[in-house]
């Protein structure tokens, strides 16, 4: 009886829960999920390397950690994982919705959390007939999309990750230029998806949600808000800044429905949520006055840079990140860091009642930057939340 890793490449976060499974006591077996083959037939499964046999490891196994990094891959796993009879983290249900931003929005509308507007139209900007003539429908999509959601429009692909294609459009040219950027891809099955732009102005928030079996939904008490005025995407991978700031109790409250939208019927889940404020014009303070605190924290946050980029880390990572925390309390120990946060908290506070929702992330990074700066160790979460479900038939 035991618990799983099972990824396709050893990141800082797997490195992390390890670590962090050692520190709990907990024996991790490790399940490599790349080049290895799995077989399914009349007598059984296998699951091999071309060196080593691991089926008798995933028979005895209980519960699975799934960090596969690519989603597609991800599905596939918790699928063939949940077929063989375990309990996956998190299970298929909530991958399934997860994978798709359309899928995510649409439970979180039904349940009556608030979403960006959004609107989808299920064509594609260039078609090919059965002739082999090609169709050109950006003016078409274009027209849809400005009749519901008017000028400024985000254009995203519905299982992208990482900012990677999403777009703003701010006129009628723009958003032509932008549809005919679009394709059907691995990330965007079919047709369009679009928001209106929403005025966050400098950060977005993240917000970290689980259910252990027989508890209550948690949603913890700090955020990560991730900002910067280089982008309209303050996503923390295009390098924007990351303050922990304590969310208001009907954001909390808030941020739970979503997880229940998503993860009923599942006995654990953990969740990262995606969520903007609408400030539009209601600004606590001048851009001007963020903007020179942001760059009194260049030189702190560029030297928590440096140190992710320490090649030394996959050989000694206990070292690698005792560097990592003293870079993080430097940066946050700054006067700039507390400004920041406080303006954050100050305009959360004032606008909390404009919240809105847009996606939920099920293999969320966690190491470097919620743990630190959150403080939230989803290792200890994800650990927690596999021995919960550990003798329960999966
Ligand atoms: N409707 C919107 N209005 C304004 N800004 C938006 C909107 N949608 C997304 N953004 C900005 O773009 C960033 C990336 O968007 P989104 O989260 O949808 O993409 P992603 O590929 O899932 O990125 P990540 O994996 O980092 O979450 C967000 O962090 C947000 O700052
Ligand atoms: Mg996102």
């Amino acid at each position: 009886m035991s618990i799983a890793i099972l990824y396709e490449r050893s990141e800082t976060d797997e490195l992390g829960i390890k670590l962090t499974a050692r520190e709990m006591g907990i024996n991790l077996v490790y399940l490599p999920f790349h080049k290895v083959s799995i077989r399914a037939d009349k007598s059984g499964y296998s699951f091999r390397s071309k060196g080593k046999d691991y089926s008798k490891i995933v028979k005895d196994v209980d519960v699975v950690l799934n960090r596969t990094q690519s989603k597609n891959r991800r599905l596939f796993a918790v699928h063939i994982l949940e077929a063989f009879g375990k309990n996956v983290i998190n299970s298929s249900y909530v991958e399934y919705v997860c994978f798709s931003k359309l899928r995510t929005l649409l439970h979180f509308w039904k349940a009556g959390i608030p979403l960006p507007k959004t609107v989808y139209v299920p064509c594609d900007a260039h078609e090919h007939g059965v002739n082999g003539r090609e169709f050109h429908n950006e003016e078409d999509i274009a027209d849809l999309m400005q009749q519901e959601l008017g000028r400024d429009i985000v254009v995203k692909p519905d299982a992208g990750t990482h900012g990677k294609e999403v777009m703003l459009a701010n006129t009628q040219d723009e958003l032509l230029k932008v549809l005919q950027k679009t394709k059907s891809t691995i990330l965007n099955p079919t047709g369009v998806l679009a928001q209106e732009f929403v005025p966050k102005w400098f950060y977005d928030l993240r917000i970290v949600i689980a259910k252990e079996h027989g508890r209550a939904p948690y949603c913890y008490p700090k955020a990560l808000a991730r900002a910067g005025f280089k982008d309209f995407r303050t996503n923390t991978y295009l390098g924007n800044m990351v303050f922990g700031v304590n969310l208001p109790p009907s954001i909390r409250d808030m941020a739970i429905k979503c997880g229940e939208a998503i993860g009923k019927g599942s006995k654990v889940w953990i969740l990262a949520l995606d969520a903007m404020l609408n400030i539009g014009e209601d600004k606590i303070v001048d851009d001007d006055y963020v903007r020179s605190e942001f760059e009194k924290l260049m030189l702190p946050f560029d030297a928590v840079k440096k140190v992710k980029r320490d090649r030394t880390k996959k050989e000694d990572f206990s070292t690698w990140n005792v560097k990592l925390e003293k870079a993080f309390q430097e940066y946050m120990n700054s006067e700039a860091y507390g400004n920041v946060t406080r303006i954050i908290e100050e305009s959360m506070e004032k606008g909390k009642q404009n919240i809105m929702f847009h996606e939920a992330n099920s293999c969320p990074e966690f190491w470097e930057q919620t743990r630190l700066v959150a403080k939230v160790n989803l290792a200890v979460t994800l650990l927690k939340c596999a021995k919960s479900v550990i003798g329960l038939e999966a």
